[in-house]
């Protein structure tokens, strides 16, 4: 049930929206980087007439910690009446020896389930300011990247049963099932399709047809939609080659479309192409709201509680909420805002020090947040066009 709703705003004669926003902030580097996007997107709200109740709830390790199990019923209920979920990250090395269905990673898991998503959008953009981040060439750098990863999320071998361990032959043996219906991967190449038609009319499509049963499905599923996509031009690549082109020819790739377990894999590996992991957002969408915005990253423990980490990953993801939560005109402007004042403050130095560059403005993890909160606010020009344009 969605709370979004419209009131009449007397004092600048347009309509507020307000929305209910679940802010998960987790483990590690989670409440950091989080805390740093939730002041930008309260920034970009109030530029945009929009206010936003930010609800904090416990998820992974610290709802462990506070209630024993990593996603409470209460929290679960919570986010599903909520507009859209902001999540940090879950995990960390106090929680590793928990059972499978106790850790952390299985609240962060079970929440994607319970709230129907199934795709998740992973934009792998490079700002050509921290190109010299990137351990790819200049002259690759020069062309530019800007592709979107889209991965499966509801299927593969995170879901399949049986998943366990088994005693086997006086030793041990394990077994996880990768299981894919049609449905699944229908919806989610769909989703594919149209956001290529929308961008540069290019789908990649990864798979392992040539070992695994899911991904012959996937092939012939994705190749059964062709027709329909006619002004998209489609490739198939199996997933040990489409990771070596992301690193000889990226600019080549524009719409990447793969089942759960690459999509992992490939989105860790856009991100240092692009200079850090810590740059990259992501919004994870299903059949209705709310949708679940996180970065891409994890937990980073050796980097928690020392004002280090990147908060522009997670920065990105509230713009990815503002864009898809509230899908209009407003929406857009106010992920616009945000996308161009990371641009701008990457533009005068400042850096994160995973972003290691000659010219750096060395900043921590709230310096960082407050230039670019600062930046929404001035909404001046940036010099170059906001990467991603406005299809992030
Ligand atoms: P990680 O993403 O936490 O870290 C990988 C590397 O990237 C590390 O070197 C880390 O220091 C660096 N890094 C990550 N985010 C960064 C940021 N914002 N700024 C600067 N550097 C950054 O992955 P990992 O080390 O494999 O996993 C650590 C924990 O996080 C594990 O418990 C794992 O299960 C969990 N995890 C959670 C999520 C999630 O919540 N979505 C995603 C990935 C991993
Ligand atoms: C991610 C993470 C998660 C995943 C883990 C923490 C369950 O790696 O969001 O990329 O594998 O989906
Ligand atoms: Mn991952």
């Amino acid at each position: 049930m969605s709370s979004e709703s419209s009131t009449f705003n007397s004092t600048n004669g347009g309509v507020t929206k307000r929305l209910k926003v679940a802010v998960l902030a987790g483990d590690g580097i989670g409440p950091e980087v989080t805390t740093q996007a939730v002041k930008v997107m309260q920034a970009a709200a109030e530029a945009e007439g929009l206010v936003i109740e930010c609800e904090h709830l416990p998820i992974g390790g610290e709802a462990i910690e506070r209630a024993g199990e990593p996603l409470p019923s209460w929290v679960l209920d919570r986010c599903l009446g909520a507009d859209a979920v902001l999540l940090g990250a879950v995990g960390g090395p106090r929680w590793d020896g928990l059972p499978a269905d106790r850790r952390p990673e299985a609240g962060l898991l079970a929440l994607r389930q319970r709230l129907g998503l199934w795709a998740n959008l992973r934009p792998v953009v490079l700002y050509n300011p921290i190109a010299d981040a990137s351990p790819l060439r200049r002259d690759a750098m020069d062309r530019g990247i800007d592709m979107m990863v889209v991965r499966e999320l509801s299927g593969g071998l995170y879901y399949g049963r049986p998943s366990e361990r088994r005693a086997h032959n006086g030793g041990a043996a394990a077994v996880d099932t990768m299981w894919y219906t049609s449905g699944q991967i229908e919806r989610v190449a769909r989703l594919a399709f149209e956001l290529a038609r929308k961008r540069r009319r290019h789908l990649l499509s990864v798979d392992k047809a040539n070992v695994l049963s899911c991904s012959r499905l996937w092939r012939e599923v994705v190749e059964g939609l062709r027709p329909e996509y006619s002004d998209v031009a489609v490739e198939h690549m199996y997933v040990d080659s489409a990771a070596m082109e992301m690193v000889l020819r990226p600019w080549r790739l524009d719409v990447v479309v793969t089942e759960n377990t690459f999509g992992d894999i490939l989105s860790d590996l856009g991100g240092a192409l692009v200079g850090s992991l810590g740059m990259l957002p992501s919004a994870s969408l299903g059949d209705s709201k709310p949708g679940l915005f996180e970065p891409v990253h994890g937990s980073a423990p050796s980097l928690a509680g020392r004002d280090a980490a990147n908060p522009l990953g997670a920065i990105l993801s509230a713009a990815l909420l503002l864009q898809y939560t509230l899908d209009d005109e407003r929406g857009m402007r106010a992920a616009d805002r945000i996308t161009s004042a990371v641009l701008r403050t990457l533009e005068a130095g400042y850096r994160t020090p995973d972003l290691q560059g000659s010219t750096s403005r060395l900043v921590g993890t709230e310096a960082m947040g407050d230039l670019v909160a600062e930046a929404v606010a001035r909404q001046e020009p940036a010099k170059t066009n906001a990467p991603g344009g406005n299809h992030l």
